[in-house]
Order: C-alpha cells, then structure tokens, then sequence
C-alpha cells in the first residue's frame, strides 16, 4: 500500500503546506485488511441511530453521556483527506493498525474524516506509523498530535473512482430554504418538530465537539496531565444548533486541592506548589499559558485571543479543521451546572426541546440574539424566558428549580463559591403534571406571555418558578439560577426588550392568521410552496425598525396589520 499518514504539524508560516513523499507502510497481509475493513463495514451499519436511541431511551444523566463521548473521543483521531480520496482505500489503510468502531467523513474548508477505533492502543500503533512532514523552506513546531493529514503519493485517484462518500455538513440549512421545508409540513406541531429535526446537532457533530476538546487536552496535559477539556453549554445542554460554538473548561479541580482529605496524624509528603493571593490570577495565568500553547503549537489552531480581563477570563479561537469557534475557560464550574440544569429540562419532557428550538431560531430569525456579544438577549436569557414560561403553565409542564433541589439526595449537594447549586440528579425521582398542550397552543402561548409580561416591575425566576419583584432597574430582570444575586440578562438595553416585545406581539397575531396549510401540504397547484405557520414567523418583520416603545404607540394596529399582510404578499411572490 501506498500511502502514509503525516501528523498536522503547527507550522511557523500561517501560509505552509506540509509537503507530500512517498512512504510505503504496509503492516499485515491484504487479505487481513480486508477482513477488517469488512468485519467493520458489518458492525457499524446503524449503529449510530442505535447509540444514539439509548441515549434518549434511558434517561442518562449528562454526566454518563460526557463520560462516554469523552472515552470514545479518545480513541478517535481527525484525519484531513484529499476530496478525491477512495474511501475503501483508505479504511483499509487505517485499518492496518486496528479494529475501526466508527467513522464518518465530513467538509469544513476541505475533507475531514473522524475515525474512533476500538482501543487506545489503536491510536498509539497509528499514530507510531506516522510520518512526519519533510518540508524545506519553513520551520515545523515539534508537536505532534491526532490531528493528520492522509496522502497519497500514488496518482491521484481519477473522479470516477472516489467512492461517493457522505459528506456530513456541519453547519444548518440557509432560513430560506428551512421556510419553504417548513411549509410543506401539515401541522405546526409537525413544523415545530421538522424545524428541531433540522436545526438539532447531529450525532456526528456531538463525537467531533469532543474530539476537539481531546485534541486540545493533548496540549494542556503538557503542563496539567491529569486535567480534562469538557464540552459545556449549548454543545451538550441539548438546545445547541449546526454552527454554535463550542464552549470549553479546563478542568483542573483533581489538582487544585479542593476535594482533598488530609491525613489526620503521622507522616505523609504534600507537594510544593506556586502560591497566589487570589483564584482569578490563577485561573488567568493558567489560560494565559494554555492559550499561548494554543496559539504557537496547536495544529489548526488560529485567531487565538485571551480575553482575560472579563468576568469569566476566557481563551477565544477558531479550531479550522470542525470550522468551531471555541471559548475555553478554566474554574467555571456554575456554567457546567446550568449546562446540566438546561439538559435536565431538555429530557424531562420532549416538547421543552421543540419550544426552545423554535423560539431561538425565531429569535435569531430577526436578530433579536447575535453571535456577537452586545445589548441584545443571550440564548442563555432566552432559554431560561422558555424554562420561566413552561413553570407558569397550568399545570406547569416542568418542576421549579428549587423543587429539584427538594428532590435532591445527599450525592447530588454541590456548592461553588458559596453558591447552592444542588439539585437531583436521578431522573426517574421528578414527578411530571399532566399537561396535554400542544406545541402550537404552547407557542402562540409563549408569545401571548411575553406580550403582555410587566417587564418593568417583575423579575423571570426559575428557582421559584414565579414571577419576583425586580430588585434593580435593569430592563430585563432574569434571576440567574445559581448565583441568584446576579441578572443574566443585565446586558440587555430597553431598546432590544422593546424590540423583543414588539415581535412577540406581531408574532402572536401572525400565528392566529395563519394557523392553517393553505391546501394540503401547503402546496399550491403549480408547485409553489406558501409559507404558513411557523414559517411565517421566521419571514423578515416590520417591527424591524422600531427604536422604542413610544414610538410604536403613535403608529396605529390597523397599519402595521397592513403592512404586514403586504409584505407577506410580496414575500410570498419572491419565494413562489
Ligand atoms: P449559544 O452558544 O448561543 O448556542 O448558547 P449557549 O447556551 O452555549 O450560550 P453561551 O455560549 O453564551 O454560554 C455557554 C454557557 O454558559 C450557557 O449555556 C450557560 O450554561 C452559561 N452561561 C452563559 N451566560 C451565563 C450567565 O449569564 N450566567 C450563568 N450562570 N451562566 C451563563
Ligand atoms: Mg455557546
């Protein structure tokens, strides 16, 4: 055989290209590759769908579903391919060094393949089979990772022989074309569903979030070997989108000498350690290096920034190869909880996903939320308004926070910083209300909510699952579930809550018009598709413009009802 494997290497020139030679590496007979390659194409049909079903099935706690991603992670390795690469070729090759479990190709600026295999070991004979680039004019950075590049010095494959391999987008499908699928649907229950369907991360997606948290704990084992890089927010909470980003913390707490027990008497040896007067030091220089290694020495690493003098001291970069914008942090420990308070929501009931998805996508349909930090609403603020607005259904449909804190058991306490963050862990304790809404009458129900909510006297609370009186003058008073003397939502200026009311209210009335599929399907005689439902809700707004509340008061219903039908004839003609 002849191709060879080459590690990425970080290259001093931002513009090298590691350069291709001829290797042959060959271990075992082609009879022996063979037979692997086959036993594993047998193994793996469906096995995705079947990992993924018991996952749901049995209701695992986050940190079972972490623990096991994060296993399989570290058995994988992220191979970059050329597009015309034949895929029996290649897994024969990758074979030569050990059992394949899984394996999927994907594009992001180039072709990507993630490879988890059986053992560890695996990784370690491929990894030792590996070449290392020769290049002339540069100068390599000696690190070397799971991150590879897979040549073929033989000709190149003519396009009649690449094997058709299915390429996995990692990023959502365009609004537009998300309109037109939603208005084939036949209910908004079904939209709702289609539109979580589309948006939803694949189980792909998920195995390559973690693979790069394990890529870059190979660098940060460097200085820390036993710390661990774990997913948080929405890249595991279940509410995450094709393109969100990927937060990360560095997890140093087996170190740190938070959960040690001292020896009461005799002798015992402690280590020598650095000492600083505060945490935040620690934590920022902890990231400051960690974050220059990231720059200087990780393959695929770049755009790195260290933002340490915010709240929550965080590494930004973008990892080219999964196309993630990623934020590590370090001693974030409230996050993981709200990451796993948001999941625990998410599982209970399956109409939380669906509601949460649809309001999100609608939100950043009219830019109400921005993947750029500012004065608007966060998708954290927003999922907790979704979580504040199911507590207060009657019956509620999901538990108060603290009565999850009620349920919960000695194992689940857990205080950070003098913070409760305890609430039960064990799923099958929390006893649901029989609450039979629909998704559309929930929907229309979370925009009649928020139309009408006394945003200048009440505060949203999850903890206690009611209203509160605001306790500062911020526009928007969303009590922060564990540290309860912070607003998650103090960034937020009257001028986006006013936008953010003005769209609930237009989207309430838009969802009474148009409830109905224009005819089966949605379809028209000549193929044209009209949007309807939830579609209509993601078409561009009049309420645009509005600056503020006062402003709207002068503008009479009947015209912006108008306007409103108007622009809806003219969208409709441009998508027909
Ligand atoms: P997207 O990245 O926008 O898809 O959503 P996200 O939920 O990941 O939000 P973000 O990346 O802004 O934050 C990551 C996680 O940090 C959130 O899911 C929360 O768990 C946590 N978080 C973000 N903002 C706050 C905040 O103001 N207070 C608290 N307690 N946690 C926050
Ligand atoms: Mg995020």
């Amino acid at each position: 055989m002849r191709m060879r494997i080459s590690p990425s290497f970080g290259s001093a020139m931002a513009s090298s290209f590691t350069v291709c030679r001829l290797h042959t590496i060959g271990r075992g007979s082609l009879a022996k590759c063979l037979q692997k390659v086959d036993t594993f194409l047998h193994r793996n049909i469906g096995t995705n769908v079947v990992a993924v079903q018991e996952e749901k099935n049995g209701f695992k706690s986050l940190y079972a579903v972490q623990a096991e991603r994060q296993e399989q992670a570290e058995k994988s390795v992220l191979i970059s391919c050329h597009s015309r690469t034949n895929e029996q070729k290649f897994l024969k090759y990758i074979a030569n060094y050990g059992d394949i479990q899984k394996y999927f190709f994907y594009e992001s600026y180039g072709m990507y393949a993630v490879v988890e295999f059986a053992n560890q070991e695996s990784v370690a004979s491929l990894l030792e089979g590996t070449a290392i680039p020769s290049i002339s004019h540069e100068s390599l950075v000696p690190f070397k990772s799971r991150l590879l590049s897979m040549r073929n010095l033989d000709a190149v494959d003519l396009p009649n022989q690449s094997s058709g391999k299915k390429r996995q987008a990692q990023t959502s499908i365009p609004i537009n074309e998300l309109i037109q699928r939603l208005s084939k649907e036949e209910s908004i229950d079904q939209q709702i569903t289609s539109l979580t369907e589309a948006y939803q991360l694949t189980e792909e997606n998920c195995r390559l979030r973690f693979l790069v948290c394990s890529l870059l704990k190979d660098i940060a084992a460097a200085f820390f070997p036993e710390c661990t890089i774990m997913p948080f927010g929405s890249s595991v909470n279940g509410f995450g989108k094709l393109g969100c980003d990927l937060d990360m913390f560095l997890d140093l707490d087996g170190i740190s000498g938070k959960n040690a027990t001292m020896p009461k008497s005799g002798l015992f040896l402690e280590y020598q350690m650095k000492r600083a007067n505060l945490e935040r030091i620690v934590t920022q220089n902890i990231l400051s290096v960690i974050g220059e290694c990231v720059d200087q020495f990780g393959p695929g690493c770049v755009g790195v920034q260290k933002i340490l003098n915010a709240r929550c001291p965080l590494v930004r970069f973008v990892h080219q190869p999964s196309g993630f914008q990623c934020d590590l942090t370090a001693n974030n420990r409230v996050a993981m909880k709200s990451t796993e308070l948001l999941y625990l929501y998410g599982e209970l009931d399956p109409r939380v996903r669906h509601l949460v998805f649809t309001v999100r996508c609608w939100a950043r349909a009219h830019s109400i939320t921005s993947s750029i930090p500012g004065a608007w609403i966060s998708n954290f603020s927003l999922t907790v308004m979704v979580l504040f607005f199911l507590q207060r259904r009657s019956p509620p449909i999901i538990p108060t926070l603290d009565h999850l804190r009620d349920l919960a058991g000695p194992e689940d306490k857990c205080v950070i910083e003098d913070n409760d963050c305890t609430f039960v862990s064990d799923f099958s304790k929390i006893q649901l209300e029989s609450n039979t809404e629909t998704l559309e009458q929930l929907l229309c129900e979370f925009f009649e909510f928020y139309s009408s909510f006394s945003f200048r006297t009440l505060s949203i609370n999850i903890r206690k699952g009611k209203e509160q009186n605001k306790p500062e003058v911020a526009p928007l008073h969303i009590q922060n579930p564990f540290e309860t003397t912070l607003n998650v939502s103090k960034n937020v200026n009257a001028s986006q809550l006013d936008r953010f009311v003005a769209l609930c209210q237009e989207s309430s009335w838009l969802i009474q018009q148009n409830k109905t599929a224009p005819s089966r399907g949605g379809t028209k005689a000549k193929g044209a598709i009209t949007p309807w439902g939830v579609s209509t809700l993601l078409l561009p707004s009049q309420v645009a413009g509005i600056k503020s509340r006062k402003r709207r008061k002068f503008e009479p219903a009947s015209e912006r009802i108008k306007s409103l039908l108007e622009s809806l004839k003219n969208i409709n003609k441009e998508l027909n």
